[in-house]
Parts: structure tokens; sequence; C-alpha cells
């Protein structure tokens, strides 16, 4: 194991119902808050009104803006930056999925600085600005997903150059998380999928690129999978069932904390990749997960194969039957792919609206200036290289 620090700063309220703690919360952290939400979902299931009202018993005062995207972008975040300044806000709350509660992590820079919020995110070419200051944040996450509720990172991306990248500072842990699986109940089943295999990806990418000698944090990984893989399911079934949900909500924000990551290399090729692929074609995080999840572990396993055996024995209890470790660890990818086909998320390029290649150059640079070691490789039990990308996005489009 290496050596780590762990920090989480933030106060998490977890529960069905507990959004009813909204005001109280959010009186102790500012005056004038600004609602940072997506263009639909929180207005269509009543959730902007519910939390008004609260904040407006306990005297917070809130000015909403509802215009995130999906794959939030940072002209759109400097623009509710200037909203929160010309409203002397105080207090920022994300209310949505990760894009909304990434997004309010930026308003909460933009709405101090005079110059665009881009020269803060560190997308690989200016070194990025420091951040030296932000407004207080609360998030109230609406989807299971990203873990932006419990980590001190928000993912932002430029339509202009198509780049995708993270803004990111110990300042930027919510204050206050505010968890409430009712909140989930409306999700759609494409996004509570997509939003499993985001978590799914957030501890299996560490369990497959992370130092030996981990036993706490393999664990803890693989109990956060089989709860995905169990509760994953059940909410597609029964999308109003909240055990399941809440058990989802409460994965998401577990996976992504530091509590799994810590002491061991925090490479994420899978998310590297996907970012390019939404930076580039504006398709959700998850979906773009789903594709590449099993098409990097078979490019991969060979170059670990005892990590990749284990995943195959102690995830989806496969006896070894004399088999050698990479034998099993096929036998724990094709495993994987059953279950990504169980809630449809075996996917191709074409399946995800991409038919044509030529972004994947580009995209290859994009991963490797913004996410690479010195910009030459992606970190993974198998370094990726430019032409190693080349050939996973061309396998994938096959
Ligand atoms: O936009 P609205 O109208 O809100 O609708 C959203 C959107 O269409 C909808 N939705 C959200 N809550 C709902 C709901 N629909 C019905 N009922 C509800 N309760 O779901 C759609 C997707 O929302 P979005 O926020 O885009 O999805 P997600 O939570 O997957 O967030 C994706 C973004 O987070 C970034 C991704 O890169 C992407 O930009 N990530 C952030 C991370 C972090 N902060 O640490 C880590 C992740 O790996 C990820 O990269
Ligand atoms: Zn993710």
């Amino acid at each position: 194991m290496q050596n780590f620090v762990f920090y989480l700063p933030t106060r998490i309220i977890f529960g069905a119902g507990t959004i009813d703690k909204v005001g109280t919360e959010a009186k102790a952290l500012g005056r004038r808050a600004i609602i940072i939400t997506g263009k639909r979902s929180a207005s269509a299931f009543g959730i902007i009104n519910r939390v008004t009202d609260y904040l407006e018993r306990e005297g917070v005062a809130a000015v909403v803006f509802d215009k995130i995207e999906p794959n939030p972008r940072c002209r759109t975040i400097d623009a509710a930056g200037e909203l929160a300044r010309q409203n002397k806000c105080d207090l920022v709350i994300g209310l949505g999925g990760g894009s909304a509660m990434d997004a309010a992590k930026g308003v909460a820079v933009a709405a101090l600085e005079a110059r665009p919020l881009w020269d803060f995110v560190h997308h690989g070419g200016m070194p990025a600005k420091p951040i030296t200051r932000a407004l207080p944040i609360m998030e109230i996450p609406t989807l299971a997903a990203t873990g932006s509720e419990a980590d001190a990172g928000g993912v932002i991306s430029n339509w202009e150059t198509h780049e995708k990248a993270v803004l990111g500072s110990p300042l930027l842990f919510p204050k206050v998380s505010i968890i409430d699986p009712e909140l989930t109940l409306t999700v759609p089943a494409d996004y509570t999928a997509d939003g499993g295999i985001d978590i799914i990806c957030h501890v299996i990418e560490g369990f497959f690129a992370g130092a030996d000698n981990t036993p706490i944090q393999d664990r803890f990984a693989i109990g956060v999978i089989k709860t995905v893989m169990e509760n994953l399911p059940i909410s597609l079934r029964e999308p109003r069932n909240i055990d399941a949900r809440a058990n989802l909500s409460w994965a998401s924000a577990v996976a992504l904390s530091g509590m799994i990551g810590s002491g061991r290399d925090q490479a994420f090729p899978i998310h590297a990749l996907e970012h390019s692929l939404s930076g580039h074609y504006d398709i959700s995080h998850g979906r773009g997960l789903a594709l590449l999840m099993p098409a990097i572990m078979e490019y991969s396993y060979k170059s670990r194969p005892a990590k990749y055996a284990m995943l195959a024995e102690e995830l989806f209890d496969i006896h070894r039957d004399g088999r050698s470790d990479e034998e099993l660890a096929l036998a724990g990818i094709e495993a994987m792919k059953r279950f990504l086909a169980s809630v449809g998320r075996l996917l191709t390029l074409k399946e995800i609206g991409i038919t044509d290649n030529s972004r994947f150059e580009a995209m290859a640079d994009d991963a490797l200036r913004i996410y690479g070691v010195k910009g030459e490789y992606l970190g993974n039990p198998k370094p990726l290289y430019k032409q190693d990308i080349l050939t996973i996005f061309g396998n994938l489009a096959e």
C-alpha cells in the first residue's frame, strides 16, 4: 500500500425525506443561495419548489439558474457565476445529477473571479490557475452516479475545443451533501443504468490499476460493485423501490470519496477515454464507460492476470477448477459482459450513435494531453500509448 492522506470534510445527511433539512443546513452556510440545476427534471418533478420553500422558511433567499446541460460547459457556468455575482450570493446549491453538481462547484469559483472558469481547469494546455477561493457549496444529488456529492472535483467541458477536464481543489468539497434517495425515484431506466456503470467504474479502475497489498480497498471495491449489481436490476424493474435506490445512492457517494481509492495509484484510463468520447460527441458519461470498460479489460488483463483472476473469483464466485490466472481472468471478463448485457449496457460505438472514426486521433491526443503521464501514455496495467488507444477505438467501431 502507498502512503496517503484521507480527507473528507463533507457533512453527509443521508436518507429518504432528508431534503426537508435543506433550509436549516443552508442557513448555517449563507443568506443568499444560487441553486444550480439542469433544464428539466428538478423543475418537472417539483424539487425546485420544495427546496425554495424550505429555504424561504429559514430566511435564506434563493435565485435559480436552470440552464445546466449534461456534460456542463464552461461558458454556461461563467453565465451562472455572473448571476451569482449580480445577486450577491454567498452559497451555491447544486441540485441534480453530476452535471448540475459539478457546475455548482464551477459557479462557486466563477462567482468570485473575473477570468473565465476554463482558466482554472486542468486541461493540459497552459497550467491551470490555482483555486484560492470559492463560495461554500451544498450538493443535492438527484441521480446516483458520479459521486460529486462526496469529492473535491468537477468535470467541465469546453464545447469550442471539445476538451473535457477536471476542476479540482480541496475548496470544492461540499460543506454539506443531502443525499435523499427519494429524489432519484424518477430517474429513467437509461440514466439509472448509466449511473450504475459509472459507480462500478469508479472502483474497478483503482482495483485494476492500483498497488498490490490493498485488501481493504479491494474488498471495499468488490462490495460496492456487488451492491450495484444487485440493486441496479431491481431499480430497473421497480423504479420506485426506495431500498434499491438508497443502496445505489450510498454506493455513488462512497465510490469516489477517497475511502476506496486511497493508498493506491489513481489511474483512470476508462474515464480518460470516456471524457474524450463525451467531450467530442456529447454522450452520456455512464454509457461511454459501459462501452469502454470491457474493451479495456480485454486489452489489459494479460498485464495483470492475478488481479483479474481475483475479480473473477471474488466478484463472480467463479471456481478455479485448475485454470490459470489468464483463463480465470477471461472468465471474469465474460461474466462482466453478461452483466452489462443484462442491464442493456453491452454496447458498440454505432449503438451510442457514433458512426464515423474521423475524431479518433483527436480524441487520443486529448486524452493523453489532459490525463496522460507526461502526455505520453495513460496509466493502466498495460500502459496505453496513442497507438493502443487508436486500436481500442478502432476495435469498438467494427
Ligand atoms: O438535465 P436535467 O433536466 O436535470 O435531467 C438530467 C439529465 O438529462 C436527468 N436527471 C437527473 N436527475 C433526474 C433526472 N431525470 C429524472 N429524474 C431525476 N431525479 O438525467 C440526465 C443526466 O444527468 P447528468 O447530471 O448529466 O448525469 P450524471 O449524474 O451521470 O453526470 C454526468 C457528469 O458528471 C461528470 C461526467 O463527466 C458528466 O459530465 N462526472 C463527475 C465526476 C465528479 N464530480 O467527481 C466524476 C465522474 O466520473 C464524472 O466524470
Ligand atoms: Zn465517472
